[in-house]
């Protein structure tokens, strides 16, 4: 199987094709490649048509994306852009080439106020989508194009990702409390954080076993930012206690951020998928990784 990688430079493209390098099932590894900006801007039609006609993959998995939440408010055209066009632009040319598409989606796509209303009852696959900031309408945008398309597809939502990369949740938490005695986190938004490199192991079963449909991908249980940063301070042999509580309102952000994110996972069992690692382990994981100083972006 070929496999063309988009946002190969990114914080899940690069677990993505650390993990395809690996084989999957047990089986060889797939030919895979992987594409970001500087190979060509997706946003231009010819541009990615030529990427994929120069790849011919038998399947693109599509992890390039505007990701600066807050920005998306103030360039909402540039967001939609490369949220919505350029995946356009790739499902054109992958009907074209007649490639199997996987575009990874976020919680963002939901309200954010929980199934009817139930801030523990989170998201299934079904749910309606009523994005709850500007990018979360970017990515759904993106959803409507891929749902679109004649060959065979996947959406994979995923939320509160973290791993290898520039900056991410449990990153800045290190770096914070190397610099301050007490953080205050947010204590009133819920939902699963998510270990790229266990999403990339989802990923690569799912495109391997060529299922169909929408998928909820995240490490297993749920918790607040708050838990998380704690969860983290104790990875890093710090104590959890120098992690304060606060309300969402004591630190207002440009982009509305949900009070439950929480994405509920039927599909992925059905699919026969294994239960993802927790969430704490994923974090501990990570952070022993960081410690070592095994990441790329340290
Ligand atoms: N990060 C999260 O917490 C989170 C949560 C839920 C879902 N997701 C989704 O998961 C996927 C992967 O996210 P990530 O955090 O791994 O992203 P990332 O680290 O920001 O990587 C995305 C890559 O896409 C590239 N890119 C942006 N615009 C492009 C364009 N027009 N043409 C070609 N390449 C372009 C970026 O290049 P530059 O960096 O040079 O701009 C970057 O290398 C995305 O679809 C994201 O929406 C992320």
């Amino acid at each position: 199987m070929k496999i063309l990688v988009t946002g190969g430079d990114g914080m899940l493209g690069s677990a993505l094709l650390r993990r395809l390098a690996a084989g999957v099932d047990g089986g060889p590894a797939p030919e895979a490649s992987g594409i970001d900006l500087p190979d060509g801007d997706l946003t231009d039609a010819a541009v990615a048509a030529g990427l994929v006609a120069r790849h011919a993959p038998d399947w693109i998995i599509h992890c390039a994306a505007w990701t600066d939440v807050d920005g998306a408010e103030a360039r909402f055209d540039d967001a939609m852009a490369a949220n919505g066009q350029a995946t356009a632009n790739l499902a054109m040319a992958a009907s074209a080439a007649g490639s199997g598409f996987t575009y990874i989606s976020t919680d963002y796509v939901f309200d954010g106020r929980g199934r009817g209303g139930d801030l523990d009852a989170g998201y299934d696959e079904d749910d309606a989508l009523a994005p709850v900031n500007r990018y979360g309408l970017t990515k759904a945008a993106g959803e409507a194009h891929v749902r679109e398309l004649d060959t065979p597809w996947q959406i994979v939502r995923t939320s509160w990702l973290f791993g290898d990369g520039r900056v991410n949740f449990p990153k800045t938490i290190r770096r914070l409390l190397g610099e301050r005695e007490t953080l205050q986190v947010v204590d009133d938004q819920r939902g699963c954080p998510t270990y790229a490199d266990d999403l990339a192991e989802v990923l690569a079963l799912l495109v391997s076993g060529r299922h169909r449909g929408i998928f909820h991908a995240t490490n297993r249980g749920e918790c607040s930012w708050y838990d998380l940063a704690r969860e983290t301070a104790a990875a890093c042999g710090a104590d959890p206690d120098r992690i304060r509580p606060c309300t969402s309102a004591q630190f207002p952000r440009p982009a509305a951020r949900p009070a439950c994110s929480i994405l509920r996972s039927r599909r992925l069992e059905e699919a026969g998928c294994p239960p993802r690692p927790a969430w704490q382990d994923a974090v501990r994981r990570y952070v022993a990784r960081l410690e070592a100083g095994q990441v790329g972006h340290p």
